[in-house]
């Protein structure tokens, strides 16, 4: 047998196993994540993935038929791009598929200078199969990015995304222009919001993200423990749907950041049934009719005026936040963290105008900075402040020629 042929048998093989089910599918994938790993076999993996990628085509059928698909993510659409022009990413029907979602939340990512993300230390948050980490790598060349999901098969996933991409065919690493490679600058790791980096102490100057805010309408669905193994759809679900996190621009707000909109667009929506049941006990959600319209309606209107034959749009911003004054911020919630738990969720920091924000915010901040040394405010004894005394003392004598001073009763 040739070493073409038993190339092509080998992906054949692969492929009758991918076809079998979804989770024979990622089990694959998985035995060729494992040897992408390990040095020794890495260049072997890499080269079977260009040979799978030429035998398949990046189709829906190719994903129903076997499981997977992998696909070119075109780059240089977006403003001022001067690196690679596409990148190679592969999917699985278990995790985020990229779509309009993910193109707009782009689209604002590019809208900020590239200076904020050069050569920080970023994460993602939700990444999916990776994609927008590795672009973030790819474009704003960070010092680290870090990939974050919560769907454990979207974190494996994602790495082989990154070998994909960063190596080239033949499995020689790529490198950029500062001589480092995607493998140097990106990791992905499962994580519930940012819990590896607080687990890992990993200072991040930036944080970027696009998680499902929608509750989930089957609560009891979301209680259940995140593995790798959980059945196709449920892991799929925490694309759109999540437990208890609601991370919405009036949650920032209250922290004490600054949310400037960045970005927005009209997404066509399609079943939004789940969405009328979920309003019927709490959230209220808003849909306009076509791509145009800008009356917003609620599901319940939405859902009717669908079913009659109309498209219905939601809205999808990007948010760009920023701590008003980190330091001082940083002092009140390590302040609150010790034992004041109801006024550490009730704190509001939110500020119509700066000016009064810089002038309270600065306030708490000194304010917990004298609680966290003694437990009691520091009155002054029962006569008053001296300091007070002494100015009315200067006031008497200024304007009303009345020689008093701070301690004597009579001139
Ligand atoms: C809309 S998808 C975006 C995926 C990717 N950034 C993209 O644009 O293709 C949202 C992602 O958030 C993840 N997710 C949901 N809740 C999460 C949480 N609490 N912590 C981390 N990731 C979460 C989901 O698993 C999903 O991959």
């Amino acid at each position: 047998m040739t070493a073409a042929t038993a190339t092509a048998e080998a992906v054949e093989e692969f492929l009758r196993k991918c076809e079998a089910s979804g989770d024979e599918a990622y089990g694959a994938f998985r035995s060729v994540l494992e040897k992408l790993e390990d040095p020794s076999s890495r260049t072997q993996a890499q080269v079977f993935l260009s040979d799978l990628q030429k035998r398949v085509d990046d189709s829906d059928e190719c994903l129903n038929k076997y499981h997977f698909r992998i696909q070119d993510v075109v780059l240089d659409q977006y403003e001022g791009y001067q690196g690679r022009k596409n990148l190679t990413m592969m999917v699985i029907p278990s995790i985020f598929i990229p779509e309009d979602w993910s193109f707009t939340f782009y689209e604002g990512l590019n809208r900020h200078p590239d200076s904020i993300l050069k050569d920080k230390t970023v994460a993602e948050l939700g990444c999916g199969n990776g994609w927008i980490t590795i672009a973030i790598a790819e474009k704003w060349l960070p010092s680290k990015v870090y990939g974050l999901d919560i769907n454990p098969r979207a974190i494996k996933i994602s790495w082989i995304n990154l070998y994909l991409n960063a190596l080239d065919e033949i499995g020689q690493p790529i490198y950029d222009a500062e001589k480092k490679t995607l493998l140097d600058r990106v990791e992905f790791h499962e994580s519930d919001l940012l819990a590896y980096c607080r687990d890992h102490d990993v200072k991040l100057e930036r944080i970027v993200g696009c998680i499902p805010q929608i509750l989930n309408p089957n609560p009891d669905a979301m209680s259940k423990i995140i593995t790798e193994n959980a059945s196709e759809e449920f892991l799929y679900s925490l694309s759109n749907y999540c437990a208890l996190q609601g991370v919405c621009k009036r949650l920032f707000e209250r922290r004490g950041f600054r949310v400037d909109k960045l970005w927005q667009t009209k997404i066509l929506q399609a079943n939004i049934s789940a969405l009328v049941e979920i309003e019927k006990n709490s959230h209220r959600f808003e849909f306009f009719m076509g791509l145009s319209g800008d009356l917003p309606i609620c599901a319940r209107t939405a859902w009717a005026y669908g079913k009659a034959g109309g498209r219905i749009s939601h809205a999808l911003a990007v948010y760009s936040c920023q701590l008003r004054q980190p330091n001082q911020v940083k002092k009140i919630f390590e302040f609150l963290k010790n034992g004041f738990h109801e006024i550490n969720s009730s704190l509001d920091l939110s500020f119509e105008d700066d000016s009064i924000a810089d002038e309270k915010i600065p306030f708490l901040a000194y304010l917990a900075s004298v609680l966290k040394e003694c437990s009691f405010f520091p009155y002054e004894p029962p006569a008053g402040s001296k300091r007070f005394r002494n100015l009315i003392a200067d006031f008497m004598k200024k304007y009303h020629h009345i020689p008093l001073n701070a301690d004597v009763r009579k001139p």
